[in-house]
Order: C-alpha cells, then sequence, then structure tokens
C-alpha cells in the first residue's frame, strides 16, 4: 500500500516507517521539521536500506498537502503529526489547539476532497483522563482531560468518529497509546526531547549520560505499592508494529476501530529505575519531589481487543525497553546532528 505519513521524521513516525518499509509498504513521509530533523531519513535508510520520499510541509497547510496528494497516489494515512509538550500546552494553548486540530482537519479536508478515506491517528490513554477502572478497557469512559494536549486528542477522536457515522467510506482507526519507551535495537533512531526532557525514559538517559545530575521522582504518596506513579510502558517497536495491523484492518474495511496500545502491565517510576540499573548496570541517582501536577496514581492497559481484533501483542519487556533507550542515547549522546 502507499501510505503517507504525517510527523514522519519524529519519534514514533521514523520507527513505524522502519516497519513500513520493511513489510514492503511504499512510504511518503511529511513533516514540518518542528520537533524533529531531516537527518532521521538518512538513518533510516542505512537501517533499510531504502529511501524514503519526503515533503517538508505543514499539516495546515492545505495547498502543500493538495500537491503531496496530486502527485502521490495515496491510499491511507497514518497521521502522527501534533505537538506533544503536556507543560508547553497548558501555557500555549492556542498554539496546541490550532496546530493539532487544524492542522487535522485541513488534512481531513484534503483526504476528502482527493477521495483517500483511511486514517490512523495517534491518540493517547490521556484521553481516558484519570481512568474510571483499571486495567483500562475500550469501553472505559472517556474522561476529563488535565491539559489542552489532551484535549486534543479527545476532540479529534470525535471529530473523526462524528466524520465516519456521517460517511461510511471513511475507515477510521484511533490507537489510544500508553507509553511509549524505547528505540529501535540498531540505536539508529530513537527520541531526542527538546530541552529539558518531560518524560520519564528520557530524563533517565540524560542522568545516566551525564547531562543531568540526579532524577526527581514526582511524588511518593500515591495508592500504588511503592508509593510512585504506576504507567503501562511499551517499546516503540511493538507500537510501530501495531499500527501495520490496524493497516491490516483499514484495508479489510475497519469502519470506526479502537485500540489501546499497551502492554497491560503497569510499572512505577521506582521501578523503572530498578530495571534500567538492571538492565544497563548505571546507578541512576534520585531524589522524591512534590507531585506534579495533573498526575494519576495508576495507568494500564488492557491490552485485550487489539490481541483479539488485530492479532497484535507486546514483545519486548521492562528491560529490553531500558536497553534499548540506553543503547540509542549512548551511542547518540547529541541526539541526531551530534552537536
Ligand atoms: P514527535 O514530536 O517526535 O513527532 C511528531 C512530529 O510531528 C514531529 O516530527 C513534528 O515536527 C511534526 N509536526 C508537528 N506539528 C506539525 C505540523 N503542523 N505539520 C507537520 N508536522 C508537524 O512525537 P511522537 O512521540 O513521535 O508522537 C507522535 C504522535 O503520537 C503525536 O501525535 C503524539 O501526540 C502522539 N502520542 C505520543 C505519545 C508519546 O508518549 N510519545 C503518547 C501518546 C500519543
Ligand atoms: C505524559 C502525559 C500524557 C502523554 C505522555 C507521553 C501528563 C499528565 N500526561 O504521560 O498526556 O501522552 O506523557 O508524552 O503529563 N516522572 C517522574 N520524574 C520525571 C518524569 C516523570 O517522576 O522527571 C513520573 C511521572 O510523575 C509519572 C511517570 O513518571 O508517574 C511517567 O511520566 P511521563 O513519562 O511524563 O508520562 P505520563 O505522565 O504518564
Amino acid at each position: 500500500m502507499k501510505i503517507l505519513v504525517t510527523g514522519g521524521t519524529g519519534y514514533i513516525g521514523s520507527h513505524t516507517i522502519v516497519e513500513l518499509l520493511e513489510a514492503g509498504h511504499d512510504v511518503v513521509a511529511l513533516d514540518n521539521l518542528s520537533n524533529s530533523s531531516e537527518l532521521v531519513l538518512e538513518r533510516i535508510k542505512m537501517i533499510t536500506g531504502k529511501q524514503v520520499k519526503f515533503y517538508k510541509a505543514d499539516i495546515r497547510n492545505k495547498a502543500a498537502l493538495e500537491k503531496v496528494f496530486k502527485n502521490e497516489n495515496i491510499e491511507a494515512v497514518i497521521h502522527f503529526a501534533g505537538l506533544k509538550a503536556v507543560g508547553e500546552s497548558v501555557a500555549k494553548p492556542w498554539m496546541y489547539y490550532e496546530n493539532n486540530i487544524t492542522g487535522t482537519l485541513t488534512l481531513l479536508g484534503v483526504m476528502t476532497k482527493y477521495n483517500v478515506k483511511n486514517i490512523i491517528f495517534s491518540s493517547s490513554a490521556t484521553v481516558y483522563g484519570n481512568p474510571a477502572f483499571v486495567p483500562i478497557t475500550e469501553e472505559c469512559p472517556k474522561g476529563m482531560c488535565s491539559n489542552p494536549y489532551g484535549w486534543t486528542k479527545w476532540m479529534l477522536e470525535q471529530i473523526m468518529a462524528d466524520m465516519q457515522a456521517a460517511d461510511k467510506e471513511w475507515n477510521v482507526v484511533l490507537l489510544r497509546y500508553f507509553n511509549p519507551i524505547g528505540a529501535h535495537p540498531s540505536g539508529l533512531i530513537g527520541e531526542e526531547p527538546n530541552g529539558i526532557p518531560n518524560n520519564l525514559m528520557p530524563y533517565i538517559t540524560q542522568v545516566a549520560v551525564g547531562k543531568r545530575e540526579e532524577l526527581g521522582v514526582f511524588g511518593n504518596d500515591y495508592k500504588t505499592h511503592d508509593g510512585t506513579g504506576v504507567r503501562d510502558y511499551i517499546h516503540v517497536v511493538d507500537l510501530a508494529k501495531g499500527h501495520l495491523l490496524a493497516l491490516k484492518k483499514l484495508k479489510k474495511g475497519s469502519g470506526l476501530s479502537v485500540y489501546n496500545l499497551g502492554t497491560g502491565k503497569g510499572y512505577s517510576v521506582l521501578d523503572v529505575v530498578t530495571n534500567f540499573e538492571k538492565a544497563n548496570k548505571i546507578k541512576i541517582p534520585y531524589s522524591i519531589k512534590p507531585r506534579r501536577a495533573g498526575d494519576i496514581d495508576t495507568c494500564y492497559a488492557s491490552a485485550d481487543k487489539a490481541k483479539k481484533e488485530l492479532g497484535w501483542k507486546a514483545k519486548y519487556d521492562i528491560k529490553r525497553m531500558c536497553k534499548d533507550s540506553w543503547n540509542w542515547q549512548s551511542n547518540n549522546p547529541n541526539g541526531f546532528s551530534g552537536k
């Protein structure tokens, strides 16, 4: 299939492109490079031996999108493009709503015009808010999000569901990711956060590489086995493979389908630290800090629906996630450019 991957040079997009190419799909990547580097494409070529066609373009730019759909015979879109920093979204809500919502509406409009009505969308476990129950199944009601980033996912899910309800030619797969970490086993691609990392694993790897002194653990008074927050960490390669199986579903006519992509296992912050230390034989100094606003006690998936309907199951365990995160960080202490 010929697939347009928006946000293709980003963390999850790049890993998904590798899997798509290795499965024999034809890929066109699009990104405005606001949070990624074009150098990723060289790394993808090193891994797969294939050169991806790339458009440096913004999803809010209708003319630029039209050019892509006119030039390429796109059959489906995997839509990763979007801003994702939770704290920044609280400080700059308009920027988040404008980029993520206007951008996606523009993309959906152009897709409609060119009669490409197959889309896989990157949603997030954040749409469950403080979940009504765990493990979280897809039937768990969507909750109140604690930040504008989360609301963009919440609203975009609704927009795509409404469009699919009105026009059954649409096939929409909403994938709710839990906490992606890890990197490609080659160590050639991985996550390159901008500035001080907000998320746990990139912070840990930056402590390990000597860029940060110690990890701050946000709260040890949660209702969990050791008081620190519990999450469902998933290897980014497993996540990427989930998109391949979602594509198969799309091809068969998915209608509107929603899947959690998680492992079904929850690990606390201190569990992750211990696993990282054991897997890589590196000590991670940490201290307990106050809770971070908007954080919840526990969040982990039931991944049964994806297993049953897509035949997808996460393969990599937490040790492997820690190993691959460190392999990427230690081989690329200064990211893709090396500077
Ligand atoms: P990322 O920032 O690495 O990738 C997103 C890419 O989109 C970046 O390369 C960025 O330059 C591009 N982009 C942003 N706005 C754009 C625009 N207007 N036009 C064109 N390109 C644009 O993030 P990621 O971790 O790879 O996440 C991919 C998707 O998955 C995002 O939609 C994110 O919200 C979602 N998601 C991520 C996580 C996570 O923990 N990483 C969890 C749940 C959902
Ligand atoms: C966060 C976002 C979520 C987003 C996801 C991936 C919130 C409320 N949620 O999820 O919307 O989809 O990132 O981008 O922000 N922690 C520390 N110290 C750190 C960093 C994190 O103790 O320096 C703890 C957190 O308190 C949490 C766990 O580690 O308990 C995981 O945090 P993080 O990696 O930021 O992911 P989430 O908060 O689950």
